[in-house]
């Protein structure tokens, strides 16, 4: 895909989640060529539209137009390649932890827990959320993140089975890895996963802020390292006599295809068991079809346990279409 292609798709998506100004920015981007050719001087991995936009966000840029943007672009081309060079796309979506908590329900506690491409670590503290779909809740009532999600399930009546009563499973232990991680405890950290977020979504920039003030209470332990090659490592750390659940979300599309399957290999190799609410199409091992009349956005995701397929649902896991 060209990265004209890449911030035309962009923009729909962007759309989609609400943010019509980094929408005309990134068509702004895909149609001109001296901001393509500005973009293009980073490398390939780093060429993402919500990474360029954040990244201009973070140096600086007007606020505006991209009438105003292109110029400022234009003019600080050697510092925004610059510093893509030394960041990456780390939006930590607390909202993923719904799906998240619907499949470790299925998992008998104690568990020892692990997230790779785990950012802050935010998704770590899934077990201090609430959650609730319809009449139904679960996880911890008394916390400060709420989080819902309409879940679906094929045959509606069976719905009451599918979701899980409170609380979660005992967590006993949990790390996280990633190439970057993000301390929860460092305010200039933190600012980077706000300037992640699309400029208009207040109530993301909100729900991160509970977030991380509960992080913090007790910060998740974070390693840095490779999603593939970090993971024996810290898995050997691990308690004995406890479940092993290896996450992933949103993750391993920024590994290289043949490092995802060797991830999928290792989590085998290590008898863990694997929660991944990662795009549908990813996985050679996860196969999700989509239900009928389920809409390609609502359908982004596949959950899967042990890499069966739960459902699918949004890139956000605010919606979720249970099948098993
Ligand atoms: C989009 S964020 C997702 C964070 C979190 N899992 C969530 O769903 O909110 C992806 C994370 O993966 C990390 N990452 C990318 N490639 C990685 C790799 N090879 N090994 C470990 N972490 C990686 C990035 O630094 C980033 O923090």
């Amino acid at each position: 895909m060209s990265t004209s292609d890449r911030f035309l798709a962009a923009a729909l998506a962007f759309d989609r989640e609400g943010s019509p100004s980094q929408a005309e920015l990134a068509r702004g981007v895909a149609g001109d060529p001296a901001a393509l050719a500005v973009v293009d001087r980073a490398e390939e991995a780093r060429r993402q539209p919500v990474l360029v936009l954040a990244v201009c966000r973070w140096l600086g840029a007007p606020h505006g137009p991209w009438s105003m943007l292109r110029p400022w672009l234009l003019a600080r081309s050697d510092d925004v390649v610059a510093e893509l060079g030394r960041r990456l796309t780390q939006t930590n979506d607390v909202r993923r932890c719904a799906p998240l908590s619907i499949a470790l329900a299925r998992v008998p506690g104690p568990i020892a827990l692990i997230e790779v491409g785990a950012s802050a670590g935010l998704c770590l503290c899934v077990d201090r959320y609430g959650y609730r779909s319809g009449d139904r809740s679960w996880g911890d009532p008394s916390s400060t993140v709420q989080l819902g999600i309409d879940v679906v399930v094929e045959g509606g009546a069976r719905s009451e089975a599918e979701l899980p009563t409170a609380p979660l499973p005992e967590i006993v232990w949990r790390a996280g890895i990633d190439l970057d991680p993000v301390d929860v405890r460092d305010p200039d950290q933190v600012a980077w996963l706000a300037t992640l977020l699309p400029p208009e979504r207040a109530d993301r920039r909100d729900l991160l802020g509970r977030a991380v003030a509960l992080a913090r209470t007790a910060p998740p332990r974070l390693v840095a390292g490779d999603a593939v090659d970090g993971l024996a490592p810290l898995a050997a750390e691990a308690p004995t006599g406890v479940t092993l659940v290896v996450v992933s979300t949103g993750t391993l599309v920024y590994l290289p295809g043949r490092r995802r399957q060797a991830f999928v290999d290792e989590v085998g190799r290590l008898g863990a068991r694997w929660i991944s609410y990662e795009r549908r199409d990813l996985l050679r091992d996860v196969v999700a079809e989509v239900p009928p009349g389920v809409s390609p956005d609502d359908a982004f995701a596949a959950l899967a346990l042990d890499g069966r397929v739960l459902g699918v649902g949004d890139a956000h896991g605010t919606r979720l279409h249970l099948t098993a």
